[in-house]
């Protein structure tokens, strides 16, 4: 499987004239690298009117409902149409920030699927001495609940450590060692749930403080598939370097 580079824009630029520089930007920087897929998640506003050239598009979160009266959300149909593969769904900062939880995360994934959109669901330990395994295989059970079998090969995992993610104070970045650990128990729930064949079918991306710098180390000793950028995904050069990195053209 090709790796994949899924950059989470979270609630920036602040302008429609930022985000447009940003996207431009790295749908030109990537454009001769052909072996990493590249996903941005623009906040919702700025998904019109975007038209990709090398990347893919992806949003943030959508409703659990895919049409109706509901004050506020965005339907997946909505942003299919808005030419959007993917959605991140579950991420940490949503469910610490407003209370998402498992149960709904679990509906926004199945109705998502249903309209034909990836879903890129979040897993993670909250900190370094909760007991990661355990953690991450109820989350991971809870989200997936459900899920057809059919569907599986459509799902992207996102192992993503709490104390990780830089808008954390004192976050630092998991050791590889820890990365490849975790993705193997993710990769052991998955094959519990979907057997052998399927479970290999699903990627699984490290997420947390990742840069140009220590890319590689998660893709070679983390045992990644690809990653979910933050921060360095703002910086339209840094970003570049760093799907540069992961490329191994
Ligand atoms: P970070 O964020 O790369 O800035 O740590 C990752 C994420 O929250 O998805």
């Amino acid at each position: 499987m090709s790796t994949l580079i899924v950059a989470n824009w979270k609630m920036n630029p602040m302008t429609v004239s930022q985000a447009e520089k940003l996207f431009s930007t790295v749908d030109i920087g990537i454009s001769a690298v052909k072996d990493v897929q590249v996903v941005l998640c623009p906040p919702f506003v700025y998904l019109d009117g975007i038209t990709p050239n090398s990347v893919q598009l992806g949003a943030q979160d959508c409703s659990w409902k895919d049409k109706g009266s509901f004050t506020g959300e965005v339907s997946p149909v909505m942003l299919k149409g808005l030419g959007c593969s993917y959605v991140i769904l579950g991420h940490s900062e949503r469910k610490r920030e407003l209370g998402e939880t498992l149960q709904v995360i679990n509906k926004k994934v199945l109705t998502a699927l249903r309209v034909g959109l990836r879903p890129i669901v979040c897993v993670g330990e909250s900190s370094q001495v909760s007991s990661g395994r355990r953690v991450l295989a109820r989350q991971l059970r809870a989200i997936l609940r459900d899920v057809p079998s059919t569907k599986v090969s459509n799902v992207i995992v996102a192992y993503e450590p709490e104390w990780a993610i830089s808008s954390d104070p004192s976050s630092k970045a998991a050791s590889p060692d820890l990365v490849r650990s975790s993705i193997e128990s993710i990769r052991n729930v998955l094959k519990q749930e979907v057997g052998e064949k399927k479970a290999s079918s699903v990627p699984v991306l490290y997420g947390g403080s990742t840069d140009s710098s220590n890319i590689r180390s998660y893709l070679e000793g983390g045992g990644a598939n690809g990653a979910l950028v933050g921060s360095a995904a703002l910086k339209g050069s840094e970003f570049i370097k760093l799907v540069k990195k992961a490329s191994l053209e």
